[in-house]
């Protein structure tokens, strides 16, 4: 199907910026962004854009969002970073402030999510030895297929993309797979004693927004109490009211043992990531242990609670619990012969495209484009849908005929 897309010099010339000085890691639209308010981002040629990507949810209160711009700008003319050499006198109030939003004991704070995740496993295997008494580097953590949960070495160690891991290897040993929403094969797996741990995506995000059938967090949850394995919730980025509900795994009644939390964390306006657990797991961790320069700065701190506030004064789980299912049953009255599947709880939401031409996801994204709306896909042929969760109704229909009209004219 052949496309054009506008790109203006001006576009190109930052193109080929990146192009030439940066690494080739990633494989960006063609849009150059320069602003954002709220639902909506700029770029550099004034068009405006629905951005329906949200920094992968890391934007979940809105672009800009300025109660959490007045603390960012407040704290970082008093106080960025101590280091955790010294204590400042922000960090208390945070850590007190998100043990008793989430309802744990203590919190570890860190930057990125893949450092979070990292964490999670430190803290897990901590446990498995000297709490669970599992014999020394003997601990098994159990994944799912197709999860995404970062970048590291480690991390990479158990991913089922091979983009991702190839020749990046050796990889770290002590991780067992098992496919994603199947409750027998963690049921078997939970069997090996020395399994301590059990990581989990309440949806698997990465994978092209993949939810789980009803229970199947409950009922694991329910068996790893059983076996004396640990509940990690990876909720990246189904945490922070994205999927209708503070945290996904909230659906289903669920409290992760560890719980893991990034992104929106900040607003997405700064690598802000935590571990969340009770004493019996994180007073494992000794001081020396474990730690990030940058982990439990006052800036971050700051920042971190008023996101966190703003999710819940503006009852942002509730709009994207009310704006999802609005925006689910409009793709599904599209009625196009594109979309096989609608997919998402609240406003974390794909379509998978159904169509011979291995490109036809990307050309339909940069048609959206065209038309007013970014969103990225993921594995070749899925769509993800996250926007603000500021998003309101008329706002979501504007989207919905965007959408239908790319599709049409594909
Ligand atoms: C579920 C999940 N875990 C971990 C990560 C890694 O976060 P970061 O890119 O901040 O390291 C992501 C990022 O997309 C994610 O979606």
């Amino acid at each position: 199907m052949p496309l054009t897309t506008t790109i203006s010099s001006l576009t190109q010339h930052y193109l080929d910026k990146e192009d030439k000085y940066g690494a080739h890691n990633y494989h960006p639209l063609p849009v150059v962004l320069t602003k954002g308010k709220g639902v909506h981002v700029w770029d550099v040629d004034n068009r405006r854009y629905f951005d329906f990507l949200s920094g992968y949810s890391a934007i979940n209160q809105g672009h800009c969002h300025p109660r959490i711009l007045e603390t960012f700008l407040e704290q970082a003319q008093k106080l960025t970073l101590t280091s955790r050499a010294f204590h400042n006198d922000v960090l208390g109030e945070y850590e007190e402030f998100i043990t008793r939003f989430f309802g744990y004991d203590k919190v570890l704070p860190m930057n990125t999510g893949v450092e979070a995740v990292e964490t999670a496993l430190k803290l897990a295997r901590r446990w498995g030895y000297e709490v669970k008494g599992v014999e020394r580097n003997r601990a098994k953590i159990i994944v799912c297929e197709q999860n995404f949960h970062g970048r590291t070495i480690s991390v990479i160690s158990f991913t089922s993309d091979e983009g991702s891991s190839k020749d990046f290897g050796p990889f770290t040993p002590g991780f067992e797979p098992i496919p994603y929403n199947d409750i027998n094969a963690l049921k078997i797996a939970l069997q090996d004693p020395n399994v301590i741990g059990f990581l989990v995506e309440p949806i698997q995000g990465e994978a092209g927004v993949v939810v789980p059938d009803e229970g199947y967090l409950s009922q694991a949850a329910k068996l790893c109490r059983d076996a004396n394995v640990l509940f990690i919730g990876d909720e990246i980025q189904t945490g922070l009211a994205r999927t209708g509900k503070m945290l996904g795994c909230d659906h289903e009644n669920v409290r992760p043992d560890i719980l893991i939390l990034g992104k929106a964390l900040s607003g997405g306006t700064m690598p802000v990531s935590a571990v969340l657990a009770d004493d019996e797991i994180m007073l494992t961790i000794k001081p020396g242990d474990h730690g990030s320069t940058y982990g439990g700065n006052p800036l971050a701190c700051k920042v971190a609670m008023t996101s966190l506030q703003v999710l819940l004064d503006e009852q942002m789980a509730d709009n994207a619990r009310v704006q999802g299912a609005h925006f689910r049953k409009g793709l599904v009255a599209l009625n196009s012969d594109l979309i096989s599947i609608v997919r998402g709880k609240g406003l974390f939401n794909a379509i998978v495209i159904s169509h011979p031409d291995k490109e036809a996801a990307w050309n339909i994204c940069l048609e959206m484009k065209e038309n007013g709306l970014i969103a990225k896909p993921t594995h070749g042929d899925r769509i993800r849908f996250a926007p603000p969760l500021t998003i309101n109704r008329d706002q979501i229909d504007e989207c919905l005929d965007i959408i239908g009209r790319s599709l049409r004219h594909f």
